[in-house]
């Protein structure tokens, strides 16, 4: 159970080391004041309808009420310890999981809970305008639990970096508070969490194709041999797939509507859907590819010698290491990357160990697959001629072997100019943008009702009605 009678909510038994409750209580008001200032715009007297974590048990965990979200628990909550637990790949495999940093990799872990830490604020930044231009109160109140668990998340890092890398770790707490999404002078780390989520469709894309990211590096995180690193994430993956239902049922959402205008109306072409209030698939399709292709530059260089080095020091695994049916060290193993040489995309086989973020990236595509073919039946059952495409993995990427060259949509591969010339065919305009947030203008807050551009969801959030009071506004 966590101890909610402390200052900082925790099953980490904080009470017993004073200096770290300290530290963390130090820290504490800089969070809140980064809060004030940074998550959702004018949400400060709301209550909101949030699930609060009670206990870390994969069932049960979650408690339901009103909360003012300032007010949230936001605190420590790590899987229990498994005294049995080892270091399941790389060099150490089969010794003890580490409960202390060994002190080797102190700066490599450090770096890696850095990166992973600076995503969740930054998410928070990026949506705290979207409270304005809300298609429903149920919706509202997702988008709020999803900033108070990101908030949790980065809590979670800043524990790590608090309780096991002194001054060091002090210091990068305090810089997670400092870097700003999108700011020139001090930006967030990673590409994707500098980026404007503008509107509510690209708020769905971006829990949908982005948090998912944030998934799939949990899970490599959650093998890790430095069990507190492997415990916290593992919590916090409990947390994230209600990010990824958000975003998958939201878009969902939004294409049923679409369809269901379309088939009422007899339309197709997408100036005729948007005059009916609605958005068309093409841009939907456009959103699509963008926020899959920023996404896809998370996961890092194809060929990396730092991802090899994390995983032969056991600190960052494959997804479901201990699933699969292999060595685990890898030395001799091979992984197939692309290249662009002479015009062409080739594959070519690379050592497995320098290809980790390249088999990451996969295993993530396969998942987003499947999550756009449940979109396509939408389209499908409506009877729609439309096909929702995956663009190529090389399409619009900025970082790894794809890089600097131009590949369309459909994977070829083009000069700059003919690339060019395409680029709003493949990714959204600003007259999308416009037209987008047209629709958003106003929040629909009404409970029970929902922007016209969106359907209802197939059920309320904890078995309430649709029409519940997710939000009470005060
Ligand atoms: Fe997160
Ligand atoms: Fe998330």
């Amino acid at each position: 159970m966590i101890n909610y009678t402390e200052k900082i909510p925790n099953n980490v038994d904080l009470g017993r080391d004073r200096v770290l409750q300290r530290a963390l209580e130090h820290w504490q008001p800089a969070y809140m004041g980064w809060w004030y200032d940074m998550g959702p715009n004018e949400s400060h007297n709301y209550e909101v309808y949030l699930r609060t974590a009670t206990s870390v048990e994969p069932d049960g965990w979650a408690q339901f009420g009103y909360v003012k979200m300032p007010d949230y628990r936001w605190g420590i909550f790590l899987q229990p310890r498994d005294e049995k637990r080892e270091v399941n790949f790389g060099i150490h495999k089969g010794q003890s999981a580490w409960q202390e940093v060994p002190g080797e990799y102190r700066s490599t872990l450090r770096r890696v809970i850095v990166t992973q830490g600076d995503t969740e604020p930054a998410s928070v930044e990026q949506q705290r305008m979207l409270g304005a231009s809300c298609p429903s109160m149920y919706d509202l109140r997702n988008i709020f639990q999803v900033n108070v668990e990101e908030g949790r998340h980065l809590w979670a890092m800043v524990y790590l970096l608090h309780r096991y890398f002194g001054r060091d770790g002090r210091e990068e707490a305090e810089s997670l508070l400092a870097r700003r999404s999108g700011d020139a002078d001090n930006p967030r780390i990673l590409g994707a969490f500098n980026e404007a989520t503008p509107d509510w469709l690209a708020f769905y894309m971006f829990t949908f194709f982005t948090d998912r990211d944030g998934k799939f590096q949990l899970c490599a995180l959650a093998e890790s041999g430095f069990d507190p690193l492997a415990r916290t994430c593992r919590f916090m993956l409990t947390e994230e797939a209600h990010h990824m239902f958000v975003g998958e049922t939201g878009i969902s959402r939004i294409i049923q509507r679409t369809c269901e205008v379309m088939k009422e109306n007899k339309v197709e072409d997408p100036q005729d859907v948007r005059a009916l209030g609605v958005i068309d698939l093409p841009t939907i399709q456009r959103y699509l590819n963008f926020h899959y292709s920023v996404t896809l530059d998370l996961y890092g260089s194809d060929v990396s010698s730092n991802a090899a080095n994390y995983y032969t020091s056991g600190l960052k695994g494959r997804f479901r290491e201990t699933k699969l049916d292999d060595d685990h060290v890898l030395a001799d193993a091979e992984y197939p990357v692309c290249e662009v040489v002479g015009g062409k995309i080739i594959t070519k086989n690379v050592p497995a160990l320098t290809a980790l973020n390249e088999r990451l990236r996969d295993d993530y595509i396969e998942e987003i697959a499947d999550g756009v073919g449940r979109w396509q039946r939408v389209i499908d059952n409506a009877g729609i001629p439309f096909q929702l495409t995956l663009p190529h993995k090389g399409f619009h990427r900025e970082i790894g072997n794809f890089a600097g060259h131009f590949i369309s949509s459909d994977g070829e591969v083009l000069s700059a100019e003919a690339w060019r010339n395409h680029e709003f065919e493949w990714l959204p305009n600003s007259k999308d943008y416009a037209y987008v947030q047209s629709l958003m203008s106003g929040r629909v807050v009404e409970p029970g009702k929902f922007a016209n551009w969106i359907a209802p969801p197939a059920r309320g959030i904890n078995n309430q009605p649709l029409n519940f009071q997710y939000v009470r506004f005060n």
